[in-house]
């Protein structure tokens, strides 16, 4: 580990209470895209390294970091093939440690992936499994149906589109598809062929995970997001569905692969062992379960201690809904008296200003949303670039695109590559200030507009809109506290939630709504227009007020 501890002052002190965590903003970087310090095109930690005061400056509590683990790059990294060894395009092991010192100079607490439902295919126990060593007990091996085994096991689909089983060679060489007669098996993989699942009934399995979890503990992390959380266990006997298009019902009932009671039990030793360490370190599940409720189990006190809320997510621009998923949500997550997780985008869904709309009505909703989302009790994910509005691209060529949806039927994911576009940091200059060698997707031309410098100091620029919001949320602890909203009366279209102290309006309609002057207004995502003793709150907008 090359550098020394500083002795120099945070730029910002961080929280120093406990259960940090409850209201915690963090920043999640797509490694890839970030920033890109030695010009071959992709993201590279010493990139978020010198990038960290930008996180620091813009107010958030901590930095989560997409798998920088070394990986052939399947899909994006989530195909980890030495889970304790940086990838050398991502940098080395003493990139790694010296970005977690840095962060915590700053002031910023560092959460990484952790990738536990499937390796990569060039994993040395993949490799000793095909082999036929024993290591082939830590995966999901079955022989095909049908006369020669040539059919798959059951009828599973692929996240990403197909079947998911692949059919091997035997490890005498023979079988495989050229030859169904002779025998090869079949392995699972819920998403690409090139990422195996991992068989969680092995000790094995566990026992590695949980030290590839203390390594990155004692190097110092503060915490892991855990891929694919809702996955490790599969129902007995492996059952066929009997429908297709299952990757649609993902996130809407509990699967045979998805959601099963049996995870929980991971969850609750991995707590364990987050607790045995000093400090606060946390656990956040990307889980994909079909009810808030479903969702709050991952969250009960002896597992982990976040799990971003998709359901939130996945709302459309629409008051009511948005309504009722906040209720849902809060609800769900006090009764295990934790915190809810909000979250608007990331490395896997189209970008939010999008998703809301067409161009200036997009944007104008992405900006009243964080508001919105900033205002309620709990911690919250910003992704990389939604600070800046960045959009969807949508108009990447095929020919550019790496995700490995795009290559396998329609899967679950959709093409991702639109919302993993490097971001811009500098008006001009290659790929805008990414990196000096250029950028793995090609930047839209309009990027310059929207980068870190040309909404830096402007008044009403998104970036300025994110620093604010994030510096009233510092200054008015209260926040993100507690763990209930209360909703008050108002006209059609408009939300309006109160906290203690506080209130968030959201006018949703197309298009200006008068009230009574609520407060003293702090921050809005679109300027509102004051009258005699009443309030215009322009269309897609929020305001925050102090009361
Ligand atoms: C969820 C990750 O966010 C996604 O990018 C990845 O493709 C899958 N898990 C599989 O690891």
């Amino acid at each position: 580990m090359t550098q020394e501890l500083s002795t120099a002052a945070p730029a910002h002190l961080p929280r120093q209470r406990g259960d940090w965590w409850r209201d915690a903003v963090i920043y999640q970087v797509y490694v890839r895209s970030f920033a890109d310090s030695d010009g071959d095109g992709i993201g590279d930690l010493r990139g978020i390294r010198e990038r960290l005061p930008h996180l620091a400056g813009l107010g958030v509590d901590a930095v989560w970091i997409t798998p920088f683990y070394a990986s052939p790059q399947a899909d994006g990294g989530y195909d980890v093939s030495d889970y304790r060894a940086v990838d050398p395009l991502f940098g080395e092991l003493s990139d790694a440690d010296d970005l977690v010192r840095e962060a915590h100079r700053l002031g910023l607490r560092v959460i990484v992936d952790i990738v536990p439902n499937h390796t990569s295919d060039r994993h040395p126990w993949f490799r000793a499994a095909l082999a036929g060593g024993p290591e082939r007990a830590y995966y999901h091996f079955r022989p095909g149906k049908g006369e020669h085994g040539e059919l798959p096991p059951n009828d599973w689909e692929s996240v990403f589109g197909g079947a998911a089983w692949t059919r091997v060679e035997a490890p005498d060489g023979n079988g495989g598809a050229s030859q169904p007669e002779a025998g090869g098996e079949w392995y699972l993989h819920l998403f690409a062929p090139e990422q195996p699942d991992l068989n969680w009934e092995h000790p094995a399995v566990h026992e590695e995970l949980a030290s590839v979890l203390r390594f990155w503990l004692d190097l110092g992390v503060d915490g892991f997001r855990i891929d694919v959380a809702h996955g490790m266990v599969k129902a007995d006997g492996m059952p066929d569905i009997g429908l297709r298009e299952q990757a649609k019902m993902i996130g809407a009932q509990v699967l045979p692969f998805f959601d099963q009671d049996g995870v929980h039990e991971i969850h609750r030793t991995w707590r364990r062992l987050l607790d045995g360490y000093e400090g606060e370190r946390i656990g956040v599940a990307e889980a994909w379960a079909p009810t808030s409720e479903r969702l709050a189990l991952y969250v009960r006190p002896d597992e982990m201690h976040q799990a971003f809320n998709f359901q939130f997510l996945r709302c459309p621009w629409d008051p009511e809904r948005m309504r009722e998923i906040i209720d849902a949500s809060l609800a769900a997550t006090t009764s295990v008296g934790a915190p809810t997780t909000w979250v608007l985008s990331n490395h896997d869904v189209v970008r939010h200003p999008t998703r809301y709309g067409d161009g200036t009505t997009g944007l104008r909703r992405a900006r009243a949303a964080a508001l919105l989302m900033l205002a309620l009790p709990g911690s919250t994910y910003i992704y990389q670039g939604e600070e800046l509005g960045l959009p969807e691209v949508t108009d990447l060529p095929d020919e550019v695109r790496q995700d490995p949806s795009f290559f396998r039927a329609e899967g679950q994911d959709g093409f991702r590559d639109g919302c993993r576009v490097p971001i811009p940091w500098t008006r001009s200059g290659s790929s805008y200030g990414f990196g000096s060698g250029g950028s793995w997707l090609p930047q839209p031309d309009s990027w310059g507009e929207l980068s870190v410098e040309a909404q830096t100091g402007v008044p009403g620029s998104t970036l300025e809109l994110y620093r604010a919001a994030l510096a009233v949320r510092r200054e008015h602890p209260g926040l993100g506290a507690g763990d209930a909203v209360t909703w008050l009366d108002a006209p059609e279209g408009v939300l309006v939630l109160a906290r203690d102290g506080f209130l968030c309006t959201t006018n949703t309609t197309d298009a200006d709504v008068e009230l009574p002057v609520p407060g003293t207004a702090l921050l809005s995502s679109a300027t509102p227009w004051f009258g005699d003793g009443t309030v215009r709150l322009p269309a897609d907008s929020s305001t925050w007020w102090a009361i």
